[in-house]
Order: structure tokens, then C-alpha cells, then sequence
């Protein structure tokens, strides 16, 4: 595993988005794995400002995306698909056809998760996943459990995923409390992980997720496993890190 440090989340955004722009680049018809949140925001940002100064080409890029809600319409201001279009896919010129959302109007769970999977497959698998971290050391909507889940899937939110994401929401009772989300297998294909995080509220589960035990409990802590992992994070995300992780 890389780390890489960043002082705040303008710096964690950029250097995030010179490592996407490098796998663009070194491989324009590439297949990004991409992640919802407030984290990855600033990274998409800048992807845009230097495709608008045309140093980023993205019309031969496919994309598929971790996790959606269960039941959002894709008008819905809180449903992945229009944070996805909203943050980048309506500002850069990636074609509206090669960008996979999980399907989170269709209510047949079964059959909206093999679809995710079935797209991931026929694209050749994901060539950079950018991840965010959850609270509690999720990822996509991998939540702590008894047992590393596998493909896509459906999955029941926990309290304190609902409760960290309701800051979206209007209320509490609005955030849903279901999503489909890539499972451990099909994030640990991909042939390289990006993992984004900042602020003193990720610290706890960076530490967790890089230097704890590998556990289901942590579904982070999986990425440990992953022959080409890279954390660009800030210093108040890095604080609970061993310090020696942090010398090279
Ligand atoms: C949600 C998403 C995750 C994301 C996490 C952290 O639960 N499903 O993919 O990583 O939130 O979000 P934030 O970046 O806003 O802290």
C-alpha cells in the first residue's frame, strides 16, 4: 500500500485527480470505478477544471459506479446516479452510455445486482476503483458483518450509516434504508484501488482500515489484501496512522 499526504482536501483532491488523470491518460479507453460522497467532490472538481483546459480526454472512458440507494428515483437530488451526473458525467465529455450507476429504480434487487455485475464483466472488469471510507470503515455500502460479501448485492443500511448520511436528507426518516452496492469480490478485482479520505472524522477509520486486523467488522481492512492500493488522505485523517507508515 501507498500513502499519500496530503495537507488539507484541496491537496488530497488534486493529487487524487493526477492519479485518475494518469490512468486516463496512460489508458484512455480505461474503465474507472467510481464512488459517491462528499469526499470524492473536490477530486471530480478538478478532473473537470483540467478537462476544461483541455488536458483530460474522457471520450473513450467507461465508468461504473459502487453502490446506489434502493428506491431513488434518478431525479431524486439524493440518488448516486444524480450526484454522479451533477458532480462530473455532465461536465466532461465521457459518453452518457458507458457510465453504469447500479440500478436503484429497479426494486428487484436480484436482478439489478447481476445487471451491475454482468456490465462490470462485459467492460473487462475495472481498471482504477476510487473508494471512499465510511464512517465505520465501510466501503461502497459494504457494511460491518459476519462475513465479506461478494458480488453486487443488496444490503441493509446500518443505524450509523443512515445517520451519517441523513445530513443529506431532509429528515432522518428520508434517508432509505437500503442500497445495492459492488460487493468485496468485485472491488478486489479491480486491477487498482484509490482510496480518498479527510478530516478528523475518517482518522479512526483510516487507522482501522490500513493497520487494524482484516475483518469483516472493518470492511476496509480487506483492501490490505490488494496488491495496488494507494490512500491519499490529510493530515487530520492520517493522525491515528503508525507513525513509521509515514516516513517513506
Ligand atoms: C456513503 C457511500 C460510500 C462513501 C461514504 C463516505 O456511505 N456509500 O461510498 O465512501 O458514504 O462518505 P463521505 O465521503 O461523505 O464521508
Amino acid at each position: 500500500m501507498r500513502i499519500i499526504k496530503a495537507k488539507d482536501y484541496q491537496d488530497m483532491s488534486r493529487k487524487a485527480a493526477n492519479i485518475i488523470s494518469a490512468q486516463v491518460i496512460m489508458k484512455p479507453n480505461c474503465v474507472l470505478g467510481l464512488a459517491t460522497g462528499s469526499t470524492p467532490i473536490g477530486t471530480y472538481a478538478q478532473l473537470i477544471d483540467w478537462y476544461n483546459k483541455g488536458d483530460l480526454d474522457f471520450s473513450c472512458v467507461s465508468s461504473v459506479n459502487l453502490d446506489e440507494y434502493r428506491g431513488l428515483d434518478h431525479s431524486n437530488p439524493q440518488s448516486y446516479y444524480y450526484f454522479m451526473h451533477e458532480n462530473l458525467f455532465k461536465h466532461v465529455n465521457i459518453r452518457p452510455e458507458a457510465t453504469f450507476v447500479p440500478d436503484g429504480t429497479n426494486m428487484d434487487a436480484d436482478s439489478a445486482c447481476a445487471a451491475h455485475e454482468e456490465i462490470i464483466r462485459k467492460l473487462g472488469g475495472i481498471d482504477l476503483q476510487l473508494l471512499g471510507l465510511g464512517n465505520n470503515g465501510h466501503i461502497g455500502f459494504n457494511e460491518p458483518g459476519q462475513a465479506f460479501e461478494k458480488d453486487t448485492h443488496c444490503v441493509n443500511l446500518t443505524q450509523s450509516t443512515i445517520e451519517a448520511n441523513s445530513r443529506f436528507f431532509d429528515s432522518i426518516e428520508d434517508v432509505p434504508t437500503q442500497a445495492y452496492t459492488m460487493g468485496i469480490r468485485s472491488i478486489m478485482h479491480a486491477k487498482k484501488i484509490l482510496v480518498v479520505a479527510n478530516g478528523e472524522g475518517k482518522a479512526d477509520a483510516v487507522a482501522n482500515a490500513f493497520f487494524g486486523p482484516v475483518t469483516p467488522q472493518v470492511p476496509g481492512s480487506i483492501l490490505q489484501m490488494h496488491p495496488n492500493v494507494t490512500l491519499v488522505a490529510d493530515e487530520a485523517a492520517l493522525a491515528k496512522v503508525p507513525a513509521w507508515a509515514l516516513k517513506q
